[in-house]
């Protein structure tokens, strides 16, 4: 059973994870959390801070501080939406908290930055090389992560674009980095990468926290091998666009297409909607943060995906599976969705829940392309 009761130094709260099941053992917060907040009763500078936390996965720090009214800021889409509907639950109202989108800009210096250490190297170094911007060198910028997830490159990270970093004990499997701002660094920001999609004219621009930034993912590839006849779509959307390989080329393959590129990372819809306009496109398209097709109200008539997948990961297989019924919903009668995985994550077995019809449209060691076909809307 799922714990929903937050307590800390600043309040109690009933907080829930995006996607919420009573059943699961996921809570909102994690010890980081905890330790975070416990060192900011105990360390405060001054007494009304304003405060930036960076990556409140589910609003844990956010709600916790909200009499701050502090500033949100990370990259997901179901971040910022975990974080409002934890508001509502503790009826706190919207505006005590000021939500950014990673693509967002600060103003203004911070005294009290806090900042849940995120899974990629890459959106660590974006978001420190944008905070080094809004902090002082009396500013208390302190990060925390569970120390499993937690990498030496990540205090690298912050001696690069910040300055000195020290690391407390181990507490509850957690651990806080505390960081002082260095003014004498000039450290470099980190450029976003572009490479080619093979056989097409297309390049690819990948900001920080995007899929396969550095090159084209195997499995991708394999898709566009063998990519669906897209002559007859007139809507398509890209489900999980990463920086928009799919979408981009089917695009290209036919231009009076409508596009549609979706992803939780707001970095990757921005990178696609980059890589779109780096190219010599012309169909009408449009950039959409969102969870999976929640809330999308089209018909569309082709649906590309490359599912996120993490061996032994439920959370990814809920987003995979969510991605499916959503495409079920949206897809015409006669409309197509159109996926690969690994072979040995088995697709074929959930999708047959959603689809009438599963096809395989190519497949070698490694991955399959399946074609599904009949949304089955009656479950
Ligand atoms: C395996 S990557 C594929 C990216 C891109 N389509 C490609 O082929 O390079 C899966 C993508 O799904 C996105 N994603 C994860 N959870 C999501 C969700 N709930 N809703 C929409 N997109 C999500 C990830 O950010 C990631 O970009």
């Amino acid at each position: 059973m799922s714990d929903t009761l937050f307590k800390t130094e600043f309040g109690q709260f009933d907080l829930r994870p995006s996607n919420f099941h009573p059943k699961s053992p996921l809570r909102a917060w994690n010890a980081a959390d905890e330790l975070l907040l416990n060192h900011l009763k105990q360390h405060c500078p001054v007494e009304f801070p304003r405060i930036l936390v960076v990556n409140d996965a589910c609003g844990a720090l956010a709600v916790s501080l909200h009499h701050y009214e502090p500033e949100s800021w990370g990259d997901y889409y179901t971040g910022t939406q975990s974080l409002q509907l934890n508001l509502q639950r503790n009826q706190i109202e919207s505006d005590r908290v000021d939500v950014l989108s990673s693509i967002d800009s600060l103003s203004g210096t911070y005294d009290v930055v806090l900042l849940q250490l995120p899974k990629t190297l890459s959106l660590l170094a974006f978001q420190l090389a944008h905070l080094r911007q809004h902090v002082r060198s009396d500013t208390l910028i302190v990060a925390g992560g569970m120390v499993k997830h937690m990498t030496p490159s990540m205090s690298e990270l912050f001696e690069q674009y910040i300055g000195p970093v020290q690391a407390s004990l181990a507490e509850k499997k957690a651990r806080l980095l505390f960081c002082q701002l260095d003014e004498t660094l000039e450290p470099e920001f980190p450029e976003a990468t572009v490479y080619g999609v093979p056989d097409s004219p297309l390049q690819l621009v990948s900001h920080a926290n995007v899929f396969s930034q550095q090159k084209l993912d195997i499995g991708t590839r394999f898709l566009l091998e063998h990519f669906p006849d897209t002559a007859k779509a007139s809507r398509i959307v890209d489900l999980g666009c990463g920086n928009g390989a799919l979408g981009l080329f089917a695009g290209w393959r036919n231009p009076a297409a409508e596009l549609y590129f979706i992803d939780d990372s707001f970095l990757a819809v921005h990178s696609a909607e980059v890589s779109f306009l780096n190219n010599p496109l012309q169909n009408a398209a449009h950039f959409m943060p969102g969870d999976a097709l929640d809330g999308f109200g089209d018909e569309v008539d082709l649906i590309l995906c490359n599912p996120p997948f993490h061996e032994g990961n439920k959370v990814h297989t809920q987003i995979a599976l969510k991605m499916f019924s959503g495409a079920s919903r949206c897809l015409r009668n006669d409309g197509q969705f159109w996926v690969v995985g690994n072979r040995h994550l088995g697709y074929h077995l959930s999708l047959k829940r959603y689809f009438r019809h599963i096809d395989v449209a190519a497949g070698n060691s490694k991955f399959v392309v399946w074609a599904c076909r009949e949304p089955l809307r009656d479950r």
